[in-house]
């Protein structure tokens, strides 16, 4: 495998930053991750309006123009001979000596993109049978929109979910609201039948699977309401599931141990997940 960083193209093995880079001093970074399907990058110039966003909410520095960026994530997919899998981009504020405040606007943004294959049959045996998923407290910072690597409380969430035999961690805030999962946006079929998720306020990252499915439930007539829920709701709905960029749409049959519907994935769901790919291809 290789990767590339800050101008070079690297074994993987051999891929390294600075001990003083702020990414890793102070998670001062933030990062994208895009789905590669039969060679192409699934919505490319979201991620990248996203990447500027980030950069901007952090008054960070653009590491090189969209055009640039855009040749090295299809340099280290060609390089790593990816088809199916996923491609990966994180920029920090670069490499200073330890100081809260913002480095000279001298210091250059270390940039680091890598790629890996997925097998497609490994997410089609859990979009068959659908994952488990447990509840934590969401106890993230105010400002989760934008896409830093400062993701303790995911890991911690995570890591718990997975412990008590479950494949995502949902998040709920203060209010007994759901906020999004782990390293997904959630969304519910409600009892009237509505495909609801909460609203892209700062509490939730604005994710871009979450956009397209938007455009994709208009495309095939399925009405989206954009509202608070909470975890009774939740329980009660007819169908859970969560989206990402490497899962795409993914069925949530259970919730800290208490079954949803009737313990298969449903139809909206999988409609959605079909029409998806469909507009991808
Ligand atoms: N996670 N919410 C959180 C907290 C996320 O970390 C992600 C993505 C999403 C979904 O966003 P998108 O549809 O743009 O992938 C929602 C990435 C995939 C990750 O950290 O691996």
């Amino acid at each position: 495998r290789f990767a590339y960083v800050n101008g070079r193209y690297v074994r993987h093995a051999d891929a390294a930053v600075h001990i003083d880079d702020r990414g890793f001093v102070f998670a001062d970074s933030v990062y994208e991750v895009c789905q590669i399907q039969q060679g192409y990058i699934v919505d490319l110039t979201r991620h990248l309006d996203r990447l500027d966003r980030s950069l901007g909410e952090l008054r960070m520095r653009p590491p090189m123009p969209r055009a640039a960026l855009v040749a090295i994530m299809r340099e280290v997919l060609r390089r790593n001979r990816v088809v199916n899998g996923m491609v990966y981009l994180q920029v920090t504020r670069g490499v200073a000596r330890r100081d809260h405040v913002f480095p000279l606007p001298d210091v250059r943004p270390t940039l680091v993109v890598t790629a890996k294959s997925l097998n497609p049959a490994v997410n089609a045996a859990k979009y068959a049978a659908g994952i488990k998923a447990a509840t934590a407290p969401d106890n993230r910072w105010g400002r989760v929109d934008i896409k830093t690597v400062g993701l303790l409380p995911n890991v911690l969430a995570r890591q718990q979910a997975k412990e008590a035999g479950a494949q995502e961690a949902i998040f709920v805030d203060a209010d007994g609201h759901v906020t999004e999962g782990g390293a997904t946006n959630l969304w519910i079929v409600d009892k009237a039948g509505k495909l609801v998720t909460r609203p892209a306020d700062h509490a939730i990252l604005r994710g871009i699977t979450r956009t397209t499915l938007m455009d994709v439930a208009a495309r095939i007539g399925i009405e989206v309401e954009e509202r608070r829920f909470t975890v009774a709701e939740m329980l009660e709905a007819r169908e859970v599931f969560v989206t990402g960029a490497t899962t795409i749409c993914l069925p949530v049959v259970s919730i800290d141990g208490t079954t949803i519907a009737n313990g298969h994935p449903g139809m909206t769901a999988q409609k959605i997940r079909e029409a998806f790919f469909a507009v991808a291809e």
